[in-house]
């Protein structure tokens, strides 16, 4: 049975205190709204499609931009003039073929699909399910009104608009619903704004099907943190910590060894073998892949790249668009950028920069170096303090290191240059022409030892 989901996000966001919509503010990496859009389009391949209709309003270009391309369509709402004029919005969009049509909210991101599909069932094209909690502190929430008996649902009536005796009621609405799509076309155009606060109310709809007779059912949710909306800076960061707590236990539960699940940060996805280990404060981003018995050390910084089987990343590394071979050694402090390919048994030491260069097997930079559009041969040794000076201020060249060279400490390999097999490097050179393997290369002053010199002293006054 297909749906038509309607995403509210037109909102303010006020509190937010930013020129950034509030939707687009990003939580685990990716804005509010695409946590709920994800979980829409999860929910539509499990129903059978989705139509997703998604009311823009406040910072609506910005909103429309991040979401092109995507299975959904914008509406806009303006002025905004309360949920009920958003839905009203939204009407000429619904697909009158799909029975049933969900309510979201662009600024609570972790509904879970399995809890929206339970709504959509709850609904059945015929009833009118509200999803709900209890909260301790209920105050600023739509109150759930039942009979005498607490058994029928009457209606929902708003914080502001709710007597002494509705405002201990501690059972809300968690602003999301499933109407059945033709009566939701009714109720809503019929909507008034004679309350508190001059809005059309969404939630007046459920005095209407009460009215009506259909069916209303009040479903609770059972983990409060699906039902969680971002007002402020502080709930922002109060949510990433609770969804960083569940990609943390559900990769300890595969197996993963987090030091501190409270420090550990997930802004994308993590594959990780058996047996791996992970410091804390580190930072995964994009897309990473670990290999069986990988160790990450304290607060290294990891974005799209994939570490083999038995690699040990030291504290402090930065890490973006590399792939580290296996058994490979790296940092601490070091930095691999775009394009770094480590082979296995690679070492990478402290203060090493390593972009869009190839290392094979056994090749090792211990200290203080940088390499830059280079291939660099198994078993290489790279001194401390040399460079490939890859850049010569318009283009870039490649260096060329062939296997077993050695290198020397405080080298300038001036691009484009070939460092034939086996080659010796002496330390202080600045190479700027290709050096033969097997020959030892040299380019730095000869060292003049002069005889007799005597220091300066220090003028008497
Ligand atoms: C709403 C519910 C309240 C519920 C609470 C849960 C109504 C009248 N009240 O109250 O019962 O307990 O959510 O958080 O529905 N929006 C628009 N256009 C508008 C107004 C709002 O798109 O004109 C969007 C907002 O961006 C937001 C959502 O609708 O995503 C909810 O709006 P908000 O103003 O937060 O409603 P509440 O007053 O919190
Ligand atoms: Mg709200």
């Amino acid at each position: 049975m297909a749906v038509n989901i309607v995403v509210m996000a037109a909102g303010k966001g006020t509190r937010m205190k930013s020129t950034l919509p509030k939707v687009l503010h990003r939580l685990a990496g990716r804005p509010l709204l695409q946590h709920v859009l994800d979980a829409a389009g999860t929910l539509g391949a499990t129903h059978a499609g989705a139509n997703t209709v998604l009311i823009v309003g406040h910072g609506a270009e910005a909103v429309e931009a991040v979401v092109a391309g995507q299975r959904v369509r914008c509406v806009r709402q303006a002025p905004q003039l309360g949920t009920g004029h958003a839905v009203q919005q939204a009407l000429p969009a619904l697909d009158d073929r799909h029975a049933t049509t969900l309510i979201l909210n662009g600024d609570v991101p972790l509904i879970r699909p399995a809890t929206a599909a339970a709504l959509v069932d709850a609904c059945g094209g015929e009833r009118l399910a509200l999803l709900t909690v209890e909260l301790a502190d209920p105050s600023g929430y739509g109150r759930i009104v039942r009979d005498a008996g607490g058994q029928r649902v009457l209606g929902i009536v708003e914080h502001k608009d709710a007597s002494v005796d509705e405002r201990a009621i501690r059972e809300v609405y968690t602003g999301m619903m499933a109407a059945p799509t033709a009566a939701l076309r009714r109720w809503v155009a019929a909507l008034r704004n004679d309350n508190a606060q001059r809005e059309y109310y969404l939630t007046d709809i459920v005095a209407m099907a009460v009215a009506e007779g259909v069916p209303v059912v009040a479903q609770p949710v059972a983990d409060e943190t699906e039902v969680l909306g971002v007002n402020s800076p502080l709930q922002l960061a109060e949510l990433e910590r609770r969804l960083q707590r569940r990609q943390a236990e559900a990769l300890m539960d595969a197996g993963v060894r987090l030091a501190d699940p409270a420090r550990f940060d997930l802004r994308g996805a993590l594959h990780c073998g058996p047996d791996v280990e992970i410091d804390v404060g580190v930072v995964f981003e994009g897309t990473v892949t670990l290999g069986a018995g990988v160790r990450i050390g304290a607060h290294c910084v990891i974005r799209d790249a994939d570490i083999a089987a038995g690699a040990v990343i030291h504290p402090f590394c930065h890490i973006e668009g590399a792939a580290v071979g296996p058994g490979a050694l790296v940092g601490p402090y070091a930095r691999l950028r775009p394009g770094a390919e480590l082979g296995a048994e690679v070492h990478i030491g402290n203060f090493v920069e390593v972009k869009n260069s190839r290392l094979a097997d056994g090749a090792k930079a211990n200290h203080l170096a940088y390499l830059g559009d280079a291939t660099v041969g198994a078993r290489v040794n790279y001194g401390a303090g040399s460079i490939t000076a890859n850049y010569d201020g318009a283009n870039k060249h490649r260096t060329v290191i062939g296997d077993d060279v050695h290198i020397g400490s405080n080298c300038v390999l001036v691009a484009p240059v070939t460092l034939g097999v086996g080659a010796t490097v002496g330390g202080g050179s600045t190479i700027t022409e290709d050096v033969p393997a097997g020959t030892l290369a040299v380019a730095r002053g000869r060292q003049r030892v002069i005889e007799g010199w005597t220091r300066p002293v220090k003028a008497k006054r």
